[in-house]
């Protein structure tokens, strides 16, 4: 008996899924301890379009979990371009992202610029409601989400008061807007530098991941704190880093996203493109507190 035109539709759209999910993990080789009691987790930045590379990178990002098991995505912001109706949100995320929203994949979201604020809203972004938020995946460690489109005094004092309280050994800070880039938005990030950094030093932030600039750079270490740009999700601005001496890696020539681990003294952290090479990959010490004091202003 033959099946239905639909039932052969779906059946043959899950196979083709299955073989580019197949190649796509061949592809791949991971570049990360993969310890069993670490904390996974990966990043998107600016994803939000509902085109062809968003899907291409989102085959990738379903791909690498076959041998890395990540337990979550931070996603860098720009989570929806043009427009978030409900359309928009299927369109530009749930579509994407469905197989792996359908394995219980949680993502958390920051604002971009090209975000609506009632995106916090929104059930699977996880914000809580909230413009800025914070959770603990793990003992050790604590992420902090921030809307970098408004830095106002009411998120600096709670950004305060939290990295106070958090104990942390860990603390991570994501955001749209980065501190340090070498694109076309590199200088626009003076104030917010101005504005973050102290506290950062101040509070022993770790490391920091930013998106809008649409390509992945890994910043050299400022002053003990480490710096990813991951932008290129879904949108591509190839060529545009223009490597200053900031620059550690960077990738402009095609899509990507990131993978990272973190054990108690490091992150490992491996930024694979959407053709399914690896771009960057590497380990960071944990820089103590009393390392990044140091350049703390009293
Ligand atoms: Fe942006």
């Amino acid at each position: 008996m033959q099946p239905c035109p639909a039932l052969r539709l779906r059946l043959m759209t899950a196979l083709a899924l299955a073989a580019g999910l197949l190649g796509a993990a061949a592809a791949q080789d991971l570049a990360l301890p993969n310890r069993p009691d670490s904390l996974k987790f990966a990043i998107i930045g600016d994803s939000g379009t509902g085109s062809d590379s968003q899907y291409r990178v989102a085959q990738q990002l379903l791909a690498a979990r076959q041998k890395f098991p990540y337990e979550f995505v931070l996603m860098m912001g720009d989570n929806l371009y043009s427009g978030s109706g409900s359309k928009d949100y299927q369109k530009k995320f749930e579509k994407p992202y469905q197989p792996l929203l359908d394995s219980g994949m949680k993502f958390y979201a920051a604002l971009g610029n090209h975000d609506n604020p009632d995106e916090r809203n929104y059930k699977p972004f996880n914000m809580s409601g909230q413009r800025y938020y914070t959770f603990k995946p793990k003992a050790g460690v604590r992420i902090f989400a921030l809307d970098s489109n408004y830095m106002d005094p009411p998120q600096v004092q709670w950004l305060e008061k939290e990295l106070t309280a958090s104990g942390s050994d860990w603390k991570i800070c994501f955001f749209h807007h980065p501190l340090y880039s070498s694109g076309m938005h590199g200088d626009e990030s003076l104030p917010l530098r101005a504005q973050l950094e102290p506290l950062f030093l101040k509070h022993g932030v770790d490391v920091v991941f930013a998106g809008h600039e649409h390509f992945y750079e890994r910043i050299k270490p400022q002053k003990g704190i480490y710096y990813f740009v991951s932008g290129g999700a879904a949108k591509l601005r190839e060529g545009d880093v223009n490597k200053t001496n900031l620059t550690a890696k960077s990738f402009d020539t095609g899509y990507h996203f990131m993978l990272i681990e973190i054990t108690k003294d490091a992150l490992h952290f491996q930024a694979i493109s959407d053709q399914g090479k690896t771009v960057d990959s590497g380990t960071l010490p944990r820089v103590s507190d009393q390392e990044k004091k140091k350049f703390a202003t009293p």
